[in-house]
This record gives C-alpha cells, structure tokens and sequence, in this order.
C-alpha cells in the first residue's frame, strides 16, 4: 500500500499525469508515434480521474479527462462536424458493464432495454457525409468539433462507393466509422520500408493515421486502406428510430458496415454477446480491441444524453490485451542517434501472442520510476495489438527481499559521458556527440537511401567502420581509401573501390538530402526539401534565425527552434564548413539561381486540374521562375492556383484571404 498523500503531493501528482496524458495524446494522435499502448494510456486516465473526483477543487477546465485528443493538422481544411464525434467511455470489467446497464435502467425504469452490441474497431476515426446520396466530405475528428478535411485521401479507398444505392436517401447525413489497414497491407509497405533502408511502422494503426494526413492522394491510394462504418451522427431529415435499423441500412447502400453486430435484451444477453465477438474478432479484416454496446432506440440515445466527452448511451467494453508473466534479466539502454537513452527490460523469454518476447519498452526514465521496475522483478508484459511488448506492471509479492531501485545511469553506458535531460522533455539524453553509438547512428543515417544514399554503406560496415576508428565524423568518410576498407570483414579489394566510389559520388548529391543527413531532430524528409528551397545554401541556413526559420512555410515553432539549436553549436557550424572543404556540395546552385526570377520568393500551392498545363508543367515554370510549390495553404501562401475541381485547397486559401488564380492569369503573371 502507498502510504496516503497529502495536498500538496496529490496536486503535483495531478499536475504531472496531465502533462503525461496531454503529451501521449500529442503522440497519438498528430504524431501518431505512441510510446504506450492504449490500456497503459487509459490508466493514466483513470488515475487522474480518480484523483480528480476525490480533489475536485484543483481540476482546471482543460483537464483532458473531459476533452478528447486532437489530431487537427495546418496542412488541412477544416471541417466543422454537424454534430460532434465524441469519444466513448471505457471498462474493462464486467461489473462496470453492468453498472453502466444499471444506471440506464434506473434512467429509464425498465429492464427490457435492447442493445446493439458491436466491435470496436481499432482504426483512425472519419466522418463522411453524405448529400442526396453524394459523398461530399470526410473529415477526421480533429477536436471532436472541427476536424480535418481528407475527403481527397478517403475517397481513393475502394470499399467506399462515393454515391449510395437504392433511391431513399436522406438530405443530409454523417456517418462515422474507422479508417484501417490489413495486416498483409501493413507488412508489405513495412517490407517496401525496410528495402529502402527506412525504419519499419510500429502498428497498422499508426501507419493508417499517418497515410490519411499524407498530402499525395496517389500515395495514399497506393496504400490501400480500408474502412467500416459503425455510427450515425447528424441526419436530415430524421430517418433511424433504432441503431440496428441503421445498420441494416448501410448494407442496402451498399457501404462497408461491420461484420458482426447483434441485438441483445438485457445485461445477461449483451454479455454474451461480447463474449461471443472476443472469440470472433480474430477473424475480423481489422483489429478490434473491444466491444461497443449501444442503446438500440435513437430516441432513448437522444434522452440519455452525453457528458462533455462521451454519450450516456454507450460504452466500450476492452477485451483484456495478451499478457505474460515473466523475470526481468536485465536492464539496458539503448542510445539513440540524438543521443535520447532508452530503458529496455531484457525478460527470461516467454511466448505472447504467438511469438516468443525476450525484450520490452520500458519507455524512458519517469516510466521505469513510476512502475518501479528492478532487475529479477517478475513483472507483466503485454502486447495490445502493438508490435513492441511493454512492461504493465510489476508483481510485488513475487519481488525478491533486498532488491533495489533501477537507478537510472548519470552516464552513459558506451562513452560514459554525464547525461542531460532537457526542461520538458521525457527523455534524457548523452551529450556527447562523438559517443560511438551516437556516432554509428549518426551515419547510418547519413548514407542511408532517403539521405545521402550511399550504396553498400549499410549498418555492418558502419559499426565496423566505428569500431576501428577509422570514422568518427561524418566528414571522415570521405577520407576513406580502399586501402583503410579492405582490412573490414568480408571487403575485397572490387568492394573497398565501390564503396569509395559510391562516397565520391554522394558529394554531388542534392542539398535537401545532406540536410536531412545531419540528422537535426526533428528535421524529416518533408521539411528538409522546405528548407533547402528556402535557403539553398547550408550556410545561410545555418545563419538563419529562428524567426526567420519558422517563417518558412512548413517548418513550425519546435522544428525552427531545433534547428537554431543545432546551428549554434560549433561544432556542427565546423562540420558545415568540413563538408564543404571535403567537396560536398552544400548549395543548389539551381535554387539559388532560380530565386532570382520573376517569381521570386513567391510560393503556390496547385490545386485541381488546369486547361493546358499539367501540374508537373507548371511546377517547372514556377520553379524556373524563382517561385516555390508547397502542398498546402497558409497564411503564408502567396497564390492558389486553381484549374476545375479544386478541392478543399480552395476553400482554404479563400478562408485565409489567399489570392486564387487560373491558368490565364498564371501566364499572364509569368509573362509580367
Ligand atoms: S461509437 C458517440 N462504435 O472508438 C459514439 N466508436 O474510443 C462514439 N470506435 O471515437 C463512437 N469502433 O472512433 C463507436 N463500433 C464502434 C467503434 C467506435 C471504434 C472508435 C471511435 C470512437 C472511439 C472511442
């Protein structure tokens, strides 16, 4: 037992649960990169709600325990949902089940309640609406209230018919349901990754949150994802007196509905219906990880009512995730190409969901604290439809007398530098640069395909290459001579000439690759390619301010902020200039060149089809001209250049007061 806190602990503890929650919700639901699975998630939830109701003086209005995620994104539209998607209560115990049924009886004041009971679906959230029968928009959730318009993205899936069948269809209705991807999907793009030497997605689920933010519907459809539709949100006029109508409807117009949803009366039968889908899922297309029961009568829905958050109505029952039991061996840290160290448990090996786990995420310092893990603890690991296994919890009766506390290492395990960690960040890092495993990743990196693309540079002649000190800098590379690279493992003397050679060539490599290779936290391909339009010269990017960096159209605050940090280091304002003195190209002569046009410093954004020019065409003539093509609408977008069927592009670039041109007048300007 803990022993009982007082004021001022339980407000702390408060205060740090929800900066955790508000920062694994920024995770999830922007980044889509979580570190915890959901039920680890929806414990830090409910400790904070417990501590919440017990203190409710100290709960400020914006505690996420009464709001839901936001997975909004600048690049998008908004769409404003006509009725909010709100998000759902959860248990994971019969009893709660029961009392949820209970307190709808008492509601209603009687027993014969009927009930839809359904998967829960482990996909990314959308609303599609529908006018006369026409698909018209899809939108995430976003806020619960205003989403993001993916309406180009959702409609390249080929399970969505984008007109309704049959003939009675309402004026206006919202549908809802989950976005997601087969697992055979998953493991093919994950392959296509690896091949390319990208690290692989965590999860499907990840994946499909991330392919309907993508910005390239051709991408996107190349992707194939899929989609079920489960909920009804506004509907004009008043069509559905029962949910379980709905259903049945969907499939008459012909939309993907889920595979397995039934009417139950009374606790007893909805009860066994859960149990009957936990035995079922399994054979489901997508990942469910619960059952939803809903009321069945829209009209008792519409009296019970909602929260802030969820309905009254509705409740998603958790089946319990695969879990094991097992002896923590070890505990090692992984160092991290920004040098971020990562607690992982080595366990006594055990099998989990049909494959043998020997290691599991510990996540980072405050995670291992919190759960106290310790070396020779027996302890519960899960895995919740993740690929990575993770430490629940630990089995106290089973610790061993005399244990100790991890203590979390001052320095790091591979160079024994003092580690940092730095105001509000979960990680804690190795500040030495020249640390070897920093180093090794570092460069790996640097050659690998979406950087510097230096071909047989792969991970074994890197650690190799490290390990005999013959590379400690990025620049060192390009000192390399096959006499140096014939004494590694399994390197002839035809090999050591290729790889020197495949170096050679990278010099003359495209400046957005070189500035992705240094590896700038934060700083992904997208951003990379922003930049070197931007400044087209490594230096004047390294000179850039971070007011000057965050007015670039695509870099945001943090990202501008991280790369002023890294320019103002030394060393790797040397490195810049190393570089150049190794014959690495750090300009694109032709950006520079080009910024000199009649559109200089201009940046467009194409949307729909244009009379005569494709878009390839008149992303050239921009670019020739000095002007730049950006994905997306801003404030800080110049034209939209418009042809027919413009998208939501067009309705943004009107919201935000954004000139919006034709073909004609694009010429007509070119021609200025
Ligand atoms: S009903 C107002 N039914 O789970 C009713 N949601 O954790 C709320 N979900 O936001 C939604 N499968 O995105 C409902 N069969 C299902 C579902 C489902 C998955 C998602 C949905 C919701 C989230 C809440």
């Amino acid at each position: 037992m803990n022993p009982p806190m007082n004021r001022r602990e339980n407000e702390e503890k408060m205060a740090w649960l929800r900066a955790e929650i508000r920062r694994h919700d920024d995770l999830y639901f922007r980044r889509a990169e979580p570190e915890i699975s959901d039920r680890e998630y929806d414990r830090l939830k409910r400790e904070l709600a417990d501590l919440e109701s017990r203190h409710p003086d100290f709960v400020p209005e914006d505690t996420p325990t009464r709001q839901v995620g936001d997975d909004r994104q600048e690049a998008f539209a908004t769409y404003r949902h006509r009725q909010p998607m709100q998000s759902l209560d959860n248990t994971y115990s019969e009893e709660e089940l029961r009392e949820f049924f209970h307190r709808l009886v008492r509601l209603f004041d009687r027993e014969d309640l009927d009930f839809v009971v359904e998967p829960k679906i482990d996909g990314v959230a959308v609303c599609l609406t529908f006018e006369k029968g026409k698909l018209v928009r899809a939108a995430t959730r976003g806020n619960g209230f205003e989403g993001d318009d993916i309406t180009r993205n959702v409609k390249t899936i080929r399970d969505l018919p984008h007109r309704l069948a049959g003939d009675r269809h309402p004026d206006v209705v919202e549908i809802r349901g989950e976005i997601f991807m087969t697992n055979d999907a998953f493991q093919r793009i994950n392959r296509e990754r690896e091949e390319d030497g990208l690290p692989p997605y965590a999860n499907p689920r990840n994946l499909t949150a991330g392919t309907v933010k993508l910005l390239d519907p051709k991408e996107v459809s190349r992707r194939r994802l899929r989609l079920v539709l489960h909920g009804l949100g506004h509907c004009e006029p008043r069509f559905f007196d029962r949910l379980s109508a709905f259903h049945e409807t969907l499939g008459r117009w012909k939309l993907p509905r889920v595979e397995r949803y039934r009417v139950a009366r009374g606790i007893d039968e909805v009860w066994s219906a859960v149990q009957e889908l936990d035995r079922l899922r399994h054979d489901f297309a997508y990942a469910t990880d619960g059952a939803v029961v809903k009321l069945d009568s829209i009209a008792r829905q519409e009296e019970a009512g909602s929260t802030s958050k969820a309905p009254r109505w509705a409740i998603a029952y958790k089946f319990s995730a695969e879990q094991a039991e097992t002896v923590v061996a070890s505990i090692a840290l992984q160092v991290g190409r920004t040098g971020a160290l990562t607690p992982v448990a080595h366990l006594e090996p055990v099998q989990l969901a049909g494959t043998t786990v020997s290691r599991a995420t510990l996540h980072n310092k405050d995670e291992i604290q919190r759960k106290d893990v310790r070396v020779n603890d027996t302890v519960i690991v899960e895995k919740a439809g993740d690929i990575i296994p993770a430490v629940v919890e630990v089995v106290l009766a089973k610790r061993p007398p005399g244990s100790e506390p991890y203590r979390f290492p001052e320095a790091c395990p591979v160079c024994r530098s003092e580690v940092i960690r730095l105001p509000g960040e979960a990680a804690v890092r190795c500040p030495n640069l020249s640390c070897p495993a920093q180093v090794r990743r570092r460069l790996r990196h640097f050659a690998s395909r979406p950087c510097m693309d230096i071909e047989g540079l792969g991970e074994a002649v890197v650690d190799q290459l490290v390990e005999r000190g013959l590379v400690e800098r990025i620049t060192d590379l390009y000192d390399l001579t096959p006499d140096q690279l014939v004494q590694l493992d399994k390197f002839a003397e035809k090999a050591s000439q290729n790889l020197v050679g495949a170096i050679d060539r990278s010099r003359d490599r495209e400046l957005w690759r070189l500035i992705h290779g240094l590896g700038i936290q934060h700083i992904g391909l997208a951003a990379s390619k922003d930049l070197a339009a931007a400044f087209g010269d490594l230096d004047r990017l390294a000179e850039a301010t971070e007011e000057e960096l965050a007015a670039i159209d695509g870099i945001g605050e943090i990202t501008a902020r991280s790369i002023a940090a890294y320019f103002s280091e030394e060393r790797n304002r040397e490195l810049v200039r190393a570089l150049r003195e190794h014959g690495v190209r750090t300009r694109d002569e032709g950006a520079a060149a080009r910024r000199e046009g009649r559109l200089s410093g201009k940046v467009f954004v194409l949307t729909g089809a244009l009379p005569a020019l494709t878009r390839q065409q008149a992303t050239e003539w921009i670019e020739v001209a000095g002007g730049r093509v950006s994905s997306s609408v801003s404030k800080k977008t110049d034209y939209v250049l418009a042809g027919e069927e413009a998208g939501s592009k067009l309705d943004k670039a009107r919201k935000l007061g954004v000139r919006v041109i034709d073909e004609t007048a694009f010429r007509a300007l070119l021609e200025r």
